[in-house]
This record gives C-alpha cells, sequence and structure tokens, in this order.
C-alpha cells in the first residue's frame, strides 16, 4: 500500500559551479555591487538561516501582513472554498515553512499539494510536517526558481490547478516583474487554474516603516544575514558590522525599500572583485510594494488573470484576492 506521505525527491533547479558557488547568486551580487546605485534582488535573502529569521519577522508585532492574512483565511474558507472547488491541485509559489497553507488545505478539499521553493533544506523539512498533518493528501515537493516555468511532476497532469501566493510576496517583484512573474504562473499552472494571492495594502506610513524597522531588530539581522551569505558562499570580506539597516517609504512607486547603508567609508571584496562605498551609501535590498484593489486589480489583468473575488481582514490593512486564468479581449 502507498505510504501516508507521498514526497517526491525532485531534481535540484539551482545551477552550481566547480566550486558549489550559485553561479545566479555571484552574477546577480557582482552585477549589483557594480551598479551605481547598488543593488541585490531580494529573492538571495532567503538562504536557510534568511528563511528562518523571515519566520521570527512573521511574530513580531509589529509585522502585522502574516497575521492579517491569516485572519482572512481562517475566517473566509467558507466564502472562498465554493468558489475553488474540491480537487484541485494547490501549487504554493515559495512556500517557505507552509504555516498558513494548512489553513487554505482546511477550507477546500484539494487533489494534492505542491510546494515550490528555492530554499531545498527548509522545503523538505516543511513539507514532510504538512504531509504528516494531512495524511493521504499527495504532497510533491519541487525546489525550483517559479520565476521561469516549473514543470510539475506527472502525476498532476489531470488535476485543474490552484496557485497560491500568499505574503505579498509579488510586491517584492517591480510591476514589470511581477507582470512577468504572474504571466510565467500561468504557464506554470495551465489555462483551467485559479490563483489566490495576498497583496499588502497601502496604509499609514508610521505603520509600514514600523513594520520593516521593528524594535527588536529582526528585520535589521535579516537585512544584514544577506551579507552573511555574501561573506560566506561568494568568499568576500564585507564588514557588516559597518551597514545600518534602513527601511523607507517611497511615494511614487507606493513601496517600502530597505537599503543596507554604509556607516563610513569603507572598501571590501566579493568573489575577488574590489568594491568601495563612501559613507551614506547604501545596497538597496528589497522593495515591497503596497496596492489598492484598483492597482491589485490592473497588475493582476496586465499579468493575464482575471480578479473574480476578493477578501480584506477586519482592519483594511490586507487583501486576498481570487483570479481566474485568461483576460478579456484586448478591444473594447
Ligand atoms: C516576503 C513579501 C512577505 O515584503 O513584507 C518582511 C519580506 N522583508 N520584512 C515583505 C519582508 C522584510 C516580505 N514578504
Amino acid at each position: 500500500m502507498a505510504a501516508q506521505t507521498d514526497i517526491r525527491p525532485d531534481m535540484r533547479m539551482v545551477d552550481l559551479d566547480d566550486d558549489g558557488v550559485d553561479r545566479a547568486f555571484r552574477a546577480d551580487v557582482l552585477e549589483g555591487l557594480g551598479a551605481p546605485q547598488k543593488a541585490i534582488p531580494a529573492r538571495w535573502f532567503y538562504d536557510d538561516e534568511g528563511s528562518r529569521l523571515f519566520e521570527d519577522i512573521t511574530q513580531l508585532p509589529e509585522y502585522y501582513p502574516t497575521r492579517a492574512e491569516t485572519e482572512i483565511l481562517r475566517e473566509r474558507g467558507a466564502d472562498f472554498a465554493p468558489l475553488i472547488g474540491p480537487g484541485r491541485a494547490v501549487v504554493e509559489f515559495g512556500s517557505g515553512s507552509s504555516l498558513k497553507t494548512p489553513l487554505l488545505l482546511d477550507a477546500i478539499r484539494p487533489g494534492a499539494y505542491v510546494p515550490l521553493d528555492i530554499a531545498g533544506d527548509f522545503l523538505r523539512e516543511s513539507s514532510a510536517a504538512l504531509a504528516a498533518k494531512f495524511p493521504g493528501l499527495p504532497v510533491h515537493p519541487v525546489e525550483a526558481d517559479f520565476t521561469a516555468k516549473v514543470t510539475l511532476p506527472d502525476e498532476l497532469h489531470h488535476m485543474a490547478k490552484l496557485g497560491f501566493f500568499p505574503g505579498s510576496t509579488i510586491g517584492n517583484m517591480v510591476p514589470r516583474a511581477a507582470v512577468d512573474l504572474l504571466r510565467t504562473m500561468r504557464m506554470t499552472l495551465g489555462g483551467d487554474a485559479l490563483l489566490l494571492i495576498g497583496v499588502d495594502l497601502i496604509k499609514d506610513i508610521e505603520v509600514l516603516t514600523a513594520a520593516y524597522d521593528d524594535a527588536a531588530g529582526v528585520t535589521a539581522a535579516f537585512n544584514r544575514n544577506l551579507l552573511k551569505r555574501i561573506n560566506r558562499e561568494l568568499g568576500g570580506d564585507i564588514p557588516i558590522a559597518a551597514f545600518a539597516h534602513r527601511a523607507r517609504w517611497n511615494d511614487t512607486y507606493a513601496r517600502i525599500e530597505m537599503h543596507l547603508e554604509a556607516r563610513a567609508e569603507i572598501a571590501f571584496t566579493v568573489a575577488g572583485r574590489s568594491f568601495s562605498m563612501r559613507a551614506g551609501e547604501t545596497i538597496h535590498t528589497e522593495n515591497s510594494h503596497k496596492f489598492d484593489l484598483r492597482s491589485a486589480n490592473t497588475l493582476l489583468l496586465a499579468g493575464h488573470w482575471t480578479p473574480v473575488e476578493r477578501w480584506t481582514d477586519s482592519q483594511d490593512r490586507f487583501s486576498l484576492i481570487l483570479a481566474r486564468a485568461g483576460v478579456p479581449r484586448k478591444a473594447p
């Protein structure tokens, strides 16, 4: 008889060189540190330590998004379950530790669960925990960079998909990258798919900045962990203590930006290349875009998804949107 869990050790999709260095990480870091405004894509935060620090962030009093989204998932299941229907394969993009997933899986009757994540060890641990909670549910973890089309396991080809992209992770992308990602997700999920996506809403600037600059300094540690990862994985000697954590609201783009600011003039090397920074110069490490209902809908439509329904938490901080694959015709 089949085991109660069905966890497939899917292929690694990370491209390592002979020294075990992730080529894409090195390329992004070297290019980013060489740019006039130094910048490193936020996806590199999530090594195992970064993933753990992010879980700590979600517990902080200042960091409301996780609690607000959890409230929606917990309390509105009876509203979204009938719109989703039973038997879909739930494909979660960037599953992390999958803490919100049980709330979704409890509310609907899924045919399978497919967590996609680039942090492989973390993915396997959390998949095992989830499979234990849902005996009989096929779980197919896939270690993958979901910004490219992902080939899902063969067993799922006959099932309609529900993409699950919680946490307002879409907000970490600038609009053109977000649109690319939404279109790629649609290709991964197929033509009859639905998408359940979380978006954080525009609100009071003090509330927003506090969520990204908490009193306990966990977000600062999360931000600085990127430098630790660079030093460890790319043979760098960046003086981490020389950097201050900064979180600021950019009103033009409706986003919180995180930066690492050099407190003094510094020089360092990464992968054999030399870099220098002036006092006050920053490395831009993250954007977290915030939305209103209309801007979120416009983004979804541009990404080839049609909004169906949306739910918001009791304090209007965060929204969960259900969309279906496809868009209305091009011309009126
Ligand atoms: C990954 C989108 C959930 O942008 O709010 C939290 C990451 N960065 N604190 C966000 C993050 C700093 C987070 N998400």
